[in-house]
């Protein structure tokens, strides 16, 4: 049993949400074919889709935004920013954009092009992206045990430091960047050790590869870190994420998410100046002038409050508490999940929870849809569904995770909330060999989770 955690914070605005009876929320996901993206906000309980723009912001932020300045160039919210950005990360150079794949997409061409690689504990989907999108290629290199979500291991979000030697060796200087994402996301909101880091810095140096932190979860993973990582215990946040910081030499950020928002993005090169001016120069070609880049000025004000926020010890406390609760009621009724409880949210095991779907008839998939039709919880499949299909044969590939993420927004829901979704979770176990598979009856050539049209089996 894990005890909740209580808000450090209290409510003065809310926001009316409303369960339709389930007859309504059969007929709406069959409009939606079947594909969670295509319902309507108004039409879902519980949102756990993503836990990206989906903060609530605090008073604080809402009064900051206030004072945007609006100028088009030198607004004095920009300096607050970089004024903000240079106390946390200790880096020289920043560079707000509207989000993290627009970060993305400024810095990442200026690093690598066809002919080169770029080697991630694991990449982000929109990151990858935009590495393939310069020409190269993206490699992931997770520890093996994140790919065990029965195991419990503190930092499964880590590199595999020998996996990432041998790729340097196989590509040598056709290896062009090394990116690691802070929590792994797509390994369940995974944290990454300050010894990961260091190491993996040595590598970088070593050959002289460019190091990026993907860092949207930047101050989660530095929570972790105190609570796990020997001789951490009792060094500050903000010491920690300097050092963390300190090991790469640049990075970038949906701002969406740790820095507690509802838009914005941060690119920072630590010392680079050469660097710096060339991402000038794209964003504003790409993102607007450089004292903005693509946000209002009460944007920028927002995300150096928000910065601060996301930094708070007892707001993490009670942030990672809040999701460890969540998976302590998973616990007591046998639902596996990616263990320990990510950052950002819990990954449940589909694959374990419907041994009879088989990866191609997606059960993450389906679990997301019984999810919504059981309780008007919208989640997503992070699983064979979203892979997607192999670009030569065109045959299905199998995921190595069929899991739902439930990504749980900052401030947004409370323990009776929770209590719910644990609820929803426990019933569709009970019946779990009764739900069916999907086939895809439509598809985009990209992407294709966003958009496809699905039926039950
Ligand atoms: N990097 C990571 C690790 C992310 O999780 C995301 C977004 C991005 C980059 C891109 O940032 O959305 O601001 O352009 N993740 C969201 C999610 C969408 O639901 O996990 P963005």
């Amino acid at each position: 049993m894990v005890n909740y955690i209580p808000e450090p914070f209290r409510i003065k605005m809310v926001e009316r949400i409303r369960i339709l009876p389930r007859s309504e929320r059969e007929e709406k996901i069959k409009q939606a074919a079947y594909n969670l993206f295509n319902l309507k906000s108004e039409d879902i309980y519980i949102d756990l889709l993503t836990d990206s723009g989906t903060n609530a912001m605090s008073d604080l932020q809402w009064s900051a935004m206030m004072r945007g300045d609006e100028s088009y160039a030198g607004s004095r919210s920009y300096l607050r920013l970089l004024e903000t950005g240079r106390d946390i990360f200790n880096y020289h150079y920043l560079q707000p954009v509207h989000q993290g794949r627009a970060a993305e997409k400024t810095l990442f061409p200026l690093l690598l092009k066809k002919g080169k690689y770029a080697i991630s504990n694991t990449f982000f989907d929109t990151t990858r992206a935009h590495v393939e999108l310069t020409g190269a290629r993206a490699l992931d290199a997770v520890v093996a045990e994140a790919k065990n979500p029965s195991l419990r291991a503190p930092f499964k979000g880590n590199m595999d430091l020998k996996k990432l030697q041998d790729l340097i060796n196989v590509y040598g200087n056709k290896v062009g960047l090394i990116v690691m994402t802070i929590t792994n996301n797509s390994a369940g909101g995974q944290p990454v050790s300050m010894e990961n880091l260091r190491e993996v810095s040595k590598i970088a140096k070593k050959h002289q590869i460019p190091f990026c932190l993907d860092a949207a979860r930047f101050t989660e993973n530095a929570y972790f870190i105190k609570m796990r990582e020997e001789n951490y215990q009792e060094i500050s946040l903000k010491e920690i994420v300097r050092e963390m910081f300190g090991y790469a030499d640049m990075f970038t950020m949906s701002a969406k998410k740790d820095a507690i928002l509802n838009i914005g993005g941060l690119i920072g090169i630590k010392d680079n100046e050469e660097l710096y001016q060339k991402v000038c120069t794209q964003t504003i070609s790409y993102e607007g002038f450089i004292s903005y880049g693509g946000l209002a000025g009460r944007d920028l004000e927002a995300m150096a409050t928000g910065l601060y926020e996301g930094l708070d010890e007892n707001y993490l406390h009670y942030r990672i508490g809040q999701i460890e609760y969540l998976a302590g009621k998973l616990d007591e009724a046998g639902i596996i999940y990616q263990t320990p409880a990510g950052g950002h949210g819990l990954f449940i095991d589909a694959k374990a929870m419907f041994p009879h779907i088989p990866y191609y008839c997606f059960p993450a998939q389906a679990l997301a849809v019984e999810l919504y039709k059981e309780a008007g919880i919208r989640t997503c499949d992070i699983g064979s569904f979203m892979l997607g299909c192999d670009p030569d044969s065109g045959r299905q590939l199998e995921s190595e995770f069929e899991f739902t993420r439930l990504a749980i927004p900052r401030r947004v829901y409370t323990q009776s909330h929770l209590d719910y979704v644990a609820e929803a979770l426990i019933n569709i176990k009970k019946r779990s060999h009764e739900i069916k598979g999907f086939k895809i009856i439509w598809e985009p050539s990209v992407l294709r989770h966003f958009q496809a049209k699905l039926e039950p089996l």
